[in-house]
This record gives C-alpha cells, structure tokens and sequence, in this order.
C-alpha cells in the first residue's frame, strides 16, 4: 500500500524536494498527490512542478476570516483523499475549522527541539540564546498537530544538535536545514510504517 500525502508550503520547500526525492528513491512508500501553497510566489511550487507533482494556490484571504480559508483549505485536502497533511513550512496557524476535520493526520516539523522557541524565526532565536548562553543545543522536531497550538502537540521524532564554538548563523542554519531533511524522511517512515503494520 502507498501511502498517499498531501504537503503544504509557503517558501522554498526544501523540506517538500526531501519528501519528494524520498518518495522517488522508494525510501518511503508515500506518493505526494499534491503540494498546497497559501503563497502562489513560493519556490516550493517549481520544485512540485518539476516532479510533475499536482500544485494548488490558495491565497491568504484579502477579506475573509480564518476559520473561512481554513474550510476552504479543508474542502480541499478532503477531496485528496489523503493518508497524511504534511505541513512543511507552511506559514499559516491552522484552528480548529481545519484540524478536527483531519484528527491524527497533520504532522508538523519545527526547527527547535520540543518546547523550546515555537513560532517564526526559531533558528535566529535559538542562535541568539546560544550567544547569550543560555541553551547550548538545538534541534529539530517533528509532530503532530491536535490542535491550534503552536509548534506542540505529540512528538514523532526529534533530534539535537550541539552549536559549535565560533560558527556564524548561516553555518548554524544550514546544519539545521540538513537535519531537518533527514528527520522528517526518518518521521515518514516511522509514520508509514505504523499505518501499514
Ligand atoms: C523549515 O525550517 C521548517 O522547519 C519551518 O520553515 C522552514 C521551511 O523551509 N517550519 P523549507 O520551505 O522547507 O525550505
């Protein structure tokens, strides 16, 4: 059985080309039926292009509540048929219109560890309590989303990384770009598997 995906994005979409490769390589038997974007501009949307994968823009609302786009949004993902909602970059909080139509089945990946720095910019922030000393790790995680809080909800899988002594942010960041790209493949598989067996 191949389990079938749903990615949504807002940027780059490193993480959705990760998912992509995985998928095209057979590292997880996963077929993404189709890449969402609230931002018709973001680069993630050529990459899905480029491997022929189906691409839907819907753009924040110029009027219009949240919880309006939300169902639209859900209307949307409901008609996919999808196993799992892999939001990966996605910069939108999602409420409960959305949520509780797809329980079990948003996960989620956060580039800081469980707790610590939900929210934008969570790689600058975790860089700069590092230079003050206050933490001296970060990490990536991966979870699912029950509900509207930010970056919680149960951890799939999570992984640390230590700063070194004298790197700059961009090196830091980077590190953090590659882990992230593993752990989510890695979540994946783990998630997969559980719904095969
Ligand atoms: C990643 O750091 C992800 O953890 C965060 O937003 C960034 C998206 O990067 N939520 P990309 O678009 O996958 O390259």
């Amino acid at each position: 059985m191949t389990v079938k995906l749903v990615v949504l994005i807002s940027g780059n979409g490193s993480n959705l080309q990760a998912i992509l490769d995985a998928c095209e390589k057979k590292v997880i038997n996963a077929k993404v039926v189709a890449v969402i974007s609230n931002n018709s501009g973001a680069f993630g949307l050529v990459r899905a292009e480029k491997a022929g994968i189906n691409t839907i823009v819907l753009p924040n609302l110029t009027s219009g509540t949240r919880i309006e786009y939300d169902k639209r949004l859900a209307d949307i993902v409901e008609e996919l048929r999808v196993d799992f909602v892999i939001l990966a970059g996605w910069m939108r909080l999602l409420s409960s219109a959305f949520l509780q139509r797809f329980q079990g089945k948003v996960i989620n990946i956060h580039p800081a560890l469980p707790g610590f720095f939900p929210g934008t910019h969570a790689i600058e922030r975790s860089f700069d309590a590092f230079l003050i000393g206050e933490v001296d790790r970060g990490g990536v995680m991966v979870h699912y989303v029950p509900d509207e809080g930010v970056d919680s909800g149960p951890i799939l899988m999570s992984r640390e990384i230590f700063f070194r002594q004298g790197e700059t942010l961009d090196q830091f960041e980077a590190r953090i770009h590659d882990l992230e790209h593993i752990l989510l493949v890695e979540a994946l598989q783990k998630l997969i598997s559980g719904k095969i067996n």
